[in-house]
């Protein structure tokens, strides 16, 4: 069954605690948590403490998006405040293999996101050791932008790598999904979405929720 994770990057930051309460009161399955360091992307959103403090608020569990350089120096923090899966960009780590193998020795599940412009080749040789790869379908750093297409290929293309190298990996795809497009992403091969938008959208997070599960 297809995952619905919210990204609270859309909430209103002024009463977070009741926002998440009421993702999970409304059916989603994880909460996505977009970390970002003003350098690797173009926009600072908040860090470990914020994660430490909604940990309380519901017993989801915590997809945290890293969007920051050097991730490898921040991951037993993320890892202690309540991160069950950590996403570092392929990007932003020159050794990639070393950070996947440090995340997963703190229990926590592993996964690698590509930017749009990031070959899907890329990955051949991480995939048997990753939990779930991330394909952004936007550049990141904001909520609110437009699916770009050429994406959907590249959700193709690891789904491929899935059959052929690892059965159980999670394919997430992040960025402008909306109740219109969310049935050919799925089709594609996407296993977990991310909606920001889409999910806030007039404050109305249950209706809104059910109409992506329509839309899939
Ligand atoms: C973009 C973030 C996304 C984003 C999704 O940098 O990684 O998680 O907030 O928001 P929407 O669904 O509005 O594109
Ligand atoms: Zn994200």
């Amino acid at each position: 069954m297809v995952k619905i994770a919210p990204s609270i990057l859309s909430a209103d930051f002024s009463k977070l605690g009741e926002e998440i309460r009421s993702l999970d009161r409304c059916g989603a399955d994880l909460i996505h948590i977009d970390v970002m360091d003003g350098s690797f992307v173009p926009n600072i959103s908040f860090g470990v403490p914020i994660v430490q403090s909604i940990r309380k608020c519901t017993r989801l569990p915590f997809d945290v998006h890293l969007m920051i350089r050097e991730p490898s120096r921040y991951v037993e923090s993320f890892a202690k405040a309540g991160a069950d899966i950590i996403t570092v960009h392929f990007e932003a780590d020159s050794h990639l293999d070393r950070t996947l193998n440090y995340i997963r020795s703190l229990g926590v599940k592993t996964a690698v996101a590509l930017n749009p412009a990031t070959l899907v080749d890329n990955l051949k040789y991480l995939v048997p050791y990753l939990d779930m790869v991330l394909i952004m379908s936007v550049n990141p750093g904001f909520g609110g932008q437009k699916y770009i297409d050429y994406c959907s290929r590249k959700i193709r293309e690891v789904r491929d790598l899935k059959d052929r190298y690892n059965k159980n990996l999670m394919i997430e795809v992040d960025g402008g999904i909306s109740k219109y497009n969310i049935g050919n992403v799925v089709k594609n091969g996407a296993d977990v979405i991310v909606a920001g938008s889409a999910v806030f959208k007039n404050g109305r997070i249950k209706d809104n929720i059910e109409m992506l599960r329509e839309g899939i």
